[in-house]
């Protein structure tokens, strides 16, 4: 039986989230009480219900992510095997939501140095890359390390249009015409929308193998669909038991009683502190392998919740501004700041139960004790006493923080992270009152940057652009 099937294993794989040190019994005055989240009581049964009546209604269609993609799921296993055959390196294309979640779960799930890995030491799967930006050194250093011919790129945009992405997909698709002719097909696949966009229309028409991004699931909460599915498993991840986590998670938190749902609870303290002006959200994994998974946090957290207006349409200037820090690595860079700086953030801790190493420290230098105590523990001990001891400074300072704690790195603990993240935002949206899943400040960028390139349409916008105030030499210096 695979493991993920099993109850047993599923249960020693639960995810746990801590929060003793946001309370006032621990953190003294700068804590909630109690009574505070019971006040909140009427809130947050509102905001339960809400949430069910969007799932039924199909409102969140992410959520069903882990339910509904069996012949997707087959797909993509069997495209991956055909990948590891044919090709050295898998080059995703894409940006934002389109390439934070497949950085992140390879980083978490495959060796740190996958790719610096010889080919049967990855399993045989090709290397991969996401190329997130539009950077033309960047770019241009990508062919020195390809080969075109032994290289399959996946253009992932939901909207079809994005410039980046775009702009990305027709430099390769040039290159490939012109090294492989019609053959240049083989080498692409594009993840997106069923009918929007232009990448859609130019993949029926051209006869390109293509994933859709499902309806209602938008571009960061789509790490579950083949946006995510698809790079993974052609890196060799087990995508059944990153789903199988997300699955598990989703019978946790969708109890209603916010007091036994782990991610109704964490927006609900990250709530109560933003009212208290906790408006920085600190993520700070303790271990190399979840280092992206805070890039994939701060986007979720900054585009879904940093909001002008309510549903209601009034201005409320929400959110929480999301800062990424690196146990251990950042206790000696930012940990200063969060013990004594100002009282305006909530840490929270990722931390592992088992790492998949253990390193021992070597004996020696016995005549120094303050060097020979380390001798003889491991390196594992050493991370875990450095995660107390930080969140020991950070209680003693009295600063919120809280600690979310995975047994082990692997697909299951992953999926069930991801998805108590995606729940804990969209709930949090809920208690907000606003729409957690646009981003119409993203929107105005990529529009004036249409305007600015000359995109049909947007003359209007590059008026407006036309207008802004001009900037004066002397404020340039
Ligand atoms: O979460 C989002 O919606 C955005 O970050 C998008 O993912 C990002 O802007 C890229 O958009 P698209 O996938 O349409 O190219």
């Amino acid at each position: 039986m695979k493991r993920f099937l099993d109850k047993g294993w599923q249960d020693s794989m639960r995810i746990t989230f801590d929060f003793n040190n946001m309370m006032f019994e621990s953190l003294g005055e700068q804590g909630f009480k109690w009574e505070q989240i019971e006040e909140l009581d009427p809130v947050l049964k509102r905001a339960a219900a809400s949430m069910e009546a969007k799932r039924k209604a199909g409102g969140m269609a992410w959520r069903e992510l882990p339910y509904n993609q069996g012949e997707i799921v087959q797909d993509i296993i069997n495209t991956a095997e055909e990948i590891k055959s044919k090709f050295d390196n898998f080059v995703v294309l894409g940006i934002g939501g389109s390439a934070l979640g497949p950085i992140a779960v390879q980083q978490a799930l495959n060796h740190i140095y996958y790719n610096e890995l010889p080919k049967e030491k990855r399993g045989g799967y090709p290397r991969l890359y996401v190329v997130d930006n539009v950077d033309p050194e960047r770019m241009e250093g990508l062919f020195d390390i390809i080969d075109l011919e032994k290289t399959v790129f996946n253009v992932i945009t939901k909207s079809g249009s994005t410039s980046e992405t775009m702009a990305q997909f027709l430099i390769i698709t040039s290159l490939l015409k012109d090294r492989l002719g019609e053959n240049y097909k083989d080498h692409i696949i594009a993840t997106t929308d069923k009918e929007k966009g232009n990448l859609i229309k130019i993949a029926k028409e051209e006869g390109l193998k293509t994933y859709y991004i499902p309806d209602g699931v938008g571009g960061r909460f789509s790490e579950l669909c083949p946006v995510g599915l698809l790079a993974a498993a052609a890196c060799g991840i087990n995508i059944e038991e990153l789903l199988a986590g997300a699955a598990y998670m989703d019978d946790i938190v969708s109890q209603r009683d916010p007091y036994k749902n782990p991610a109704y609870m964490a927006a609900t303290l990250q709530y109560l502190a933003m009212e208290t002006g906790k408006n920085i959200s600190v993520i700070m994994p303790y271990a190399d392998s979840l280092k992206y998974m805070a890039d994939w946090y701060a986007q979720l957290c900054a585009e879904s919740l940093g909001k002008r207006f309510d549903t209601e349409g009034n201005e409320v200037f929400v959110g929480q501004t999301p800062v990424k820090a690196l146990g251990v690595t950042d206790q000696h860079s930012q940990i200063q700041l969060y013990t004594e700086g100002p009282f305006d953030k909530v840490v929270t801790f990722l931390g592992v139960g088992n790492y998949r190493a253990e390193m021992k420290i070597s004996e020696g230098y016995e005549d120094i004790p303050a060097v020979s105590f380390l001798g003889g523990h491991t390196m594992n001990q050493l991370i875990h006493a450095e995660q107390l001891a930080t969140e020991y400074a950070l209680l003693k300072a009295g600063r919120l923080n809280n600690t979310i704690t995975l047994p082990e790195v692997n697909a299951f603990t992953l999926g069930q992270l991801l998805y108590f993240f995606e729940v804990q935002t969209a709930f949090a949206g809920e208690l907000l009152n606003i729409d957690a899943f646009d981003q119409p400040g993203v929107e105005e960028g990529k529009n004036a940057t249409y305007a600015l390139l000359g995109r049909p349409g947007y003359q209007d916008k590059k008026a407006e652009l036309d207008a802004r105030p001009k900037k004066k030499d002397r404020y340039i210096i």
